[in-house]
This record gives structure tokens, sequence and C-alpha cells, in this order.
């Protein structure tokens, strides 16, 4: 995919840490973010220890990731971080993070991709069954802009070949004809999903939480 996608920055209020809680994210877990826009879930995950690999195709997302990731870490160490928090500071903290410069070294464990998620494997080829965690969020009706329903399948697959068995993933569209698509391929794979809803800070965290689907063991 040649062009990049000209998407804006998703600064919402509507996002908050609670997709990432909810899923007993801790130290020594690793995560992979699949468009990962602004970076918030990353972000969150990271500062609570988990090894972060996210992929965005367009560069200012990826950008803010990064400034994003920065600025929870610092926040953490000077212990001004609340989690769990308001979910209208959360967007204060992304607009803060946002007039930073972006950082040259990210902190150990963050791994930001500028790139298409249907070409994950381009960035992260020794990582198949890898990660604890995947989170595909509001991202493959875009997907399927670009490259139709055979893209989101190839993003599915390459996940599924990332995900440890057992491991745990949000995958979660707004639109309802792009999910039922998904939960099709899931349910084919022998994916179970556990609802983790009540979890959820905002209607949009809980929508998501529907979503979370355990790959199997075998
Ligand atoms: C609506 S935002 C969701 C962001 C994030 N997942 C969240 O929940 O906060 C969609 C993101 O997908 C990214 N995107 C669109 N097509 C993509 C692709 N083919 N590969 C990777 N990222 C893509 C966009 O750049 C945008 O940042």
């Amino acid at each position: 995919m040649k062009e990049e996608w000209k998407g804006q920055l998703r600064i919402s209020t509507n996002y908050t840490h609670s997709v990432v809680t909810a899923l007993g994210i801790k130290e020594g877990h690793r995560v992979l973010d699949v468009g990962c826009g602004p970076g918030y879930h990353s972000a969150v995950a990271h500062v609570l220890g988990a090894e972060v690999h996210a992929i965005d195709l367009n560069k200012k997302n990826v950008e803010t990731a990064k400034k994003l990731i920065m600025h929870l870490n610092e926040l953490k160490e000077a212990k001004k971080l609340e989690l769990p928090g308001d979910p209208a500071k959360i967007q204060k903290i992304i607009l803060n993070a946002m007039k930073n410069e972006p950082p040259k070294k990210l902190p150990e464990r963050a791994h930001i991709y500028h790139g298409d998620a249907a070409e994950l494997d381009r960035h992260i080829s020794d990582k198949d069954e890898y990660f604890d965690v995947a989170l595909v969020i509001d991202v493959l009706h875009l997907v399927n802009m670009q490259r139709g329903p055979k893209g989101i399948m190839k993003v599915l697959k390459q996940v599924h070949k990332k995900l440890k068995p057992g491991g745990k993933l949000v995958a979660f569209n707004f639109e309802p004809g792009i999910q039922n698509y998904i939960n099709k391929i899931l349910e084919r794979w022998g994916y179970q999903r556990i609802g983790l809803s009540e979890h959820g800070i905002t209607e949009h965290d809980k929508l998501a939480l529907k979503h979370v689907w355990i790959k199997p063991k075998v």
C-alpha cells in the first residue's frame, strides 16, 4: 500500500485505560497494538510494565504515540499518574504530550513502527506466538477501505500468528458489518469470546471489552 492513510488523530475522551487494565496487563506481558493511533492503550500498557509493540500507518499518530509513551513514563516517575483516572484527564494528558518534541529514543520495552498492519511481518517477523495480548481496536474498517475484506483477513491472520496460544485478542470495530465479519473469522478459527465489559469506564470501552477473544491452545 503506497499511500499513507491521511486520517486525523483520534483524540477522544471515549478512550480510557480501562481496556488495558481489564485485561490484567502487568510486568512481563507482551502487548501488540495494531493501528495504535495516538497510542493511549500502548502507553498505559507500557507504564503497567508490559513490553509493547505498536504499529500505525499515520506518521503523525506514530509521533504522538512516541511522545505519549514518554510523557506517561515521566508522569509515572514523578508519581503524577493516576490509574484508574478520569477520561477527561486522559484527553489533557494526550494534548500535553503532543506539545513535546518527539523523543530521540524510546524507553526500554517500547517499540513503535510506522507501517501497514497488513505488513506486520515486515516489522516483527521474529515474533510469532510471542504476544500475550493483541489489540485491534477501531482500525479494520479503515483496512477494509484500503484493501477490502481480504485486507481484514490478512491483518487478522498476522495477528493470529503473533499471538500466543491462550493469548487475549481485543478485536473490536464500531461498524457492525465489520464486527460481524471479524466475529465469523475468529469463531471459525476456534477463538472463544469472553465478556469483560463490566470493567469498562466509557461506553466505547465497554463495547470494546465485549469483544475480548481467547486464542485456542491447540
Ligand atoms: C480510529 S483510530 C484507532 C486508534 C487506536 N486503535 C485506539 O483504539 O485508540 C484508527 C487508526 O488506525 C490507523 N490505520 C489505518 N489503516 C491502517 C493500516 N493499514 N495499518 C496500520 N494502521 C492503520 C490510523 O492511522 C489510525 O491511527
